[in-house]
């Protein structure tokens, strides 16, 4: 073991020089946040997964009118009090995670350490997950011409659906001045400028290390999911890794029928991993009327009864 001060010698990342001494890496929390403004079964995801693994979820944004891609400054926003007002240490660590298509597989204490490496190698400490195109296009952000097949493209490009980094980062990189709640691109057109002016201060997880975006089926993506559920991501460029965080945009999160059942590549890989947070979540189909939030009608139809319903529903 080095002494602390001495692995801090050898490993500083730039911004570090801003700080206070880190202090050893139990008291360093990581507190996962996330932004939503209502209840949509998909939250379970997230909010279960993290659960699981012994992490609280902080939930911004409950109620706000937010909507996508222009009103999404407003999570920025929202991500910036909570990083300013709270007694957060200067070395804690905030993850954030979009609410409906994120999945956490490790614990407080692995994504801790799997960032602390991560951000050694990379000397920064602000991270996002990548992807394999530059969303939004937009006059001055993402020029690059597109990947010619963007399904062989590595994930070099910044992605705002999931990242962490230290709070004294992500107070004086991303969060230093409040900004409008309404913008042409939304949260990603801000980080995607961002990057742009501190190239050195912030990066992006090419090869799922930590943070991954699964954007198809596992096997195109070059991961697969173990027997006892955890997915892992292997490429000949880097040893095999359980990226902590996984993230499913489009094609990940988009409903398709598998086996004569309704799902998506984020609930196949949830369903594995954790399959009695799964019953209790997603294995019936709910038919529900909300009358201004004091009258409902709910009828849950359990697996038993439901095997012939699917047939039924494709049919509409
Ligand atoms: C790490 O980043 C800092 C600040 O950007 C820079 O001064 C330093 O040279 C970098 N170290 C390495 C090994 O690249
Ligand atoms: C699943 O197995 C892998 C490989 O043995 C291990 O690293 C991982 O921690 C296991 N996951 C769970 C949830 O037990």
């Amino acid at each position: 073991m080095f002494p602390w001060f001495l692995s801090l010698w050898i490993s500083t990342p730039g911004a570090w020089a801003q700080s206070p001494a880190p202090s050893d890496a139990q008291s360093t929390r990581v507190h996962l946040v996330t932004y939503c403004n209502e209840a949509q079964s998909s939250m379970g995801f997230l909010l279960a997964s993290a659960a699981a693994n012994g992490l609280p979820t902080v939930v911004l944004g409950f109620g706000d009118h937010a909507w996508w891609p222009e009103g999404l400054g407003r999570k920025i926003n929202a991500l910036r009090r909570f990083v300013l007002d709270s007694a957060l240490k200067p070395n804690d660590l905030v993850l954030f995670a979009d609410a409906y298509d994120v999945l956490i597989q490790s614990t407080e204490q692995e994504i801790r350490e799997s960032f602390e490496r991560l951000e050694r190698r990379l000397n920064v400490s602000l991270i996002f997950n990548g992807d394999r195109d530059c969303a939004p296009r937009l006059p001055d952000v993402c020029t690059d011409p597109r990947p010619v097949d963007v399904w062989l493209h590595p994930r070099v490009y910044l992605n705002s659906g999931a990242f962490i980094g230290r709070t004294f980062a992500m107070k004086s990189i991303l969060l230093q001045d409040p900004v409008s709640d309404v913008m042409p691109g939304g949260d990603q057109a801000f980080y995607q400028r961002k990057f742009m002016s501190h190239p050195h201060a912030m990066s992006v997880d090419t090869d799922c290390q930590l943070l991954c975006t699964v954007a198809r089926n596992l096997d195109a993506e070059g991961l697969r999911q173990l027997s006892n559920g955890t997915v892992v991501f292997s490429s000949a460029a880097t040893s095999v890794s359980i990226p902590s965080i996984l993230h499913f945009p489009g094609g990940g999160h988009w409903p398709m029928w598998q086996q004569g059942l309704p799902s998506s590549v984020i609930q196949e890989v949830f369903r594995k991993r954790f399959p009695e947070q799964f019953k209790v979540l997603y294995d019936h189909i709910e038919v529900s009327a909300d009358l201004r939030g004091v009258h409902h009608f709910r009828k849950r139809l359990q697996q038993e009864s439901f095997l012939q319903v699917p047939c039924e529903l494709s049919e509409l």
